[in-house]
């Protein structure tokens, strides 16, 4: 922990003064310099806009190498969890630290299946949107609303009311996410369904209506419990920082939550799933490839590759790899073959992972390109990607949130800033403007 001891130390120079900085060691990754008393004691702050080199905080749930494409939870290696593992173990271990024994895994699941239901109420609080209503402008505020509703679980400072919002969150997600889609296609709210496991529970809630009977494929079960398992946490992206900045005023779980479904939904972030999509829809055939690529790369377009490139992952995304085994599995059990799109994905990929372009700069696809082909092959529309990746990884916040309140160091979170504006100037009248 960031306060514990450290035996090393760098030195600054400012103007002459000499300031040491400890050096703190992780586990594993490289060293992290320890600049608390920086401003105390050199009056000047550190400048890093998008905290490219920034450590917010310490945290023993999520590492990423990103030169080796490497990403494990609690120490797990992501690959190993998502061949043998399933997405309420990956919870649990999220959540406590350690893999569950049975009869661990039995209590947790037994917890989680038994939040599933809305509170009633709730849905006339959906009913208010508009059908067209974007899904994750529904989750956000429903999510949000889930304060007005679970009193007895806000209570950041009683470790029991934490557990209870945690144990709540998980469970109600995908049933949120699921009657955001209901309602968004005019369809009746379906209830979940405890026989059935968390993945094809959700895919029930879906795709199941009133008029006949859904079988849940298990094929298709398990990718879902793959993207989910494979979305559920990533260290401290912008979604996660914005859930501990957010939490670190003691805001109530579900606000902070909210907030970070607020995060996730842009482009550069989770959007970039539909933004996907839709760009592979937008270049329509596989012969306008070639246009889209030289967009990509002149400097003076702002287009990119939608589902390329990653902040971290310098050398592939290991999710992805798992993902196009997911996909290849998928459009095989669906007979897909002469989908337009997805032969665009395709040639894409490899067009890409050919290019000089894309390859010097280390820009591979990253788990949301195939993530959306699956969605797609699901049969699920490109709106309800990216609610699929905000229940996935609601997990990942809450194991966050969970760790940044039970952390005795832990403060609100208050950046500096390096202000360029006017300097102090006197009001002039309107008539003399
Ligand atoms: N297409 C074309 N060029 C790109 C792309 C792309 N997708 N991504 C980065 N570049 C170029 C960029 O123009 C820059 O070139 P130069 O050095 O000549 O100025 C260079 O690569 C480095 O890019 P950057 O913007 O400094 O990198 P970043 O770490 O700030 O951005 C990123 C990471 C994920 C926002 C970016 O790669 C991107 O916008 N990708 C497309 C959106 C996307 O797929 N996002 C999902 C990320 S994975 C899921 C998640 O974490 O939510």
């Amino acid at each position: 922990m960031a306060d514990g001891k450290h035996t090393r130390s760098a030195t600054l120079t400012i103007e002459g003064k000499e300031i040491d900085l400890p050096i703190l060691s992780p586990t594993v990754g490289p060293d992290v310099l320890d600049i608390r008393k920086l401003y105390a004691q050199g009056n000047v702050f550190t400048y890093d806009p998008g905290f490219t080199s920034t450590a917010s905080c310490d945290s023993t749930i999520t590492y990423i190498d990103g030169d080796e494409g490497e990403l494990l939870y609690r120490g797990y290696p992501i690959e190993q969890l998502a061949e043998k593992s399933h997405f309420l173990e990956v919870c649990y271990l999220l959540l406590y630290g350690e893999l569950p024994d049975a009869a661990q895994m039995e209590d947790f699941e037994n917890r989680v299946t038994r939040h599933t239901m809305l509170h009633e109420q709730m849905q006339y609080f959906f009913r208010g949107f508009r059908r067209d209503a974007h899904p994750m402008a529904t989750m956000v505020g429903v999510v949000g609303a889930m304060s007005a509703f679970y009193h007895d679980s806000t209570d950041v400072n009683d470790p029991w009311q934490r557990e209870v919002a945690a144990i709540r969150m998980i469970a109600k997600m995908p049933t949120i996410a699921a009657w955001a889609f209901k309602y968004s296609v005019g369809q009746p709210f379906v209830y979940p369904r405890n026989s059935l496991d968390y993945a094809g529970n959700f895919l029930n809630m879906c795709f199941a209506v009133p008029a006949e009977d859904y079988v849940v494929d298990p094929i298709l079960s398990r990718a879902m419990d793959r993207i989910m398992m494979l979305h559920a946490d990533h260290e401290q992206n912008a979604s996660t920082s914005t859930v501990r900045l957010a939490g670190s005023s003691g805001a109530n779980p579900f606000a902070c939550i909210a907030a970070g479904i607020a995060c996730l939904w842009g482009p550069a972030h989770g959007g970039a799933n539909q933004a996907c999509l839709e760009m592979l829809r937008e270049i329509g055939t596989v012969d306008r490839i070639p246009e889209f690529i030289a967009r990509a790369k002149d400097k003076d377009d702002p287009f990119r590759l939608m589902g390329f490139g990653h902040r971290v992952y310098k050398n592939f995304d290991p999710r992805a790899k798992v993902m196009k085994q997911s996909a290849d599995e998928v459009l095989g059990l669906l007979g897909i073959k002469n989908n337009e799109t997805l032969k665009v994905a395709k040639e894409l990929e490899k067009i890409a992972l050919e290019d000089d372009y894309f390859v010097s700069k280390k820009l591979y696809p990253n788990v949301d390109f195939y993530s959306g082909i699956i969605l797609e092959a699901m049969g699920f529309p490109t709106s309800m990607f990216t609610p699929i990746f905000a229940l996935s990884r609601t997990v990942g916040w809450i194991a966050q949130w969970k760790e940044m309140i039970g952390d005795p160091t832990q403060k609100i979170g208050r950046p500096r800033q390096l202000y360029v504006g006017a300097p102090r100037r006197d009001y002039v009248e309107v008539e003399s403007r």
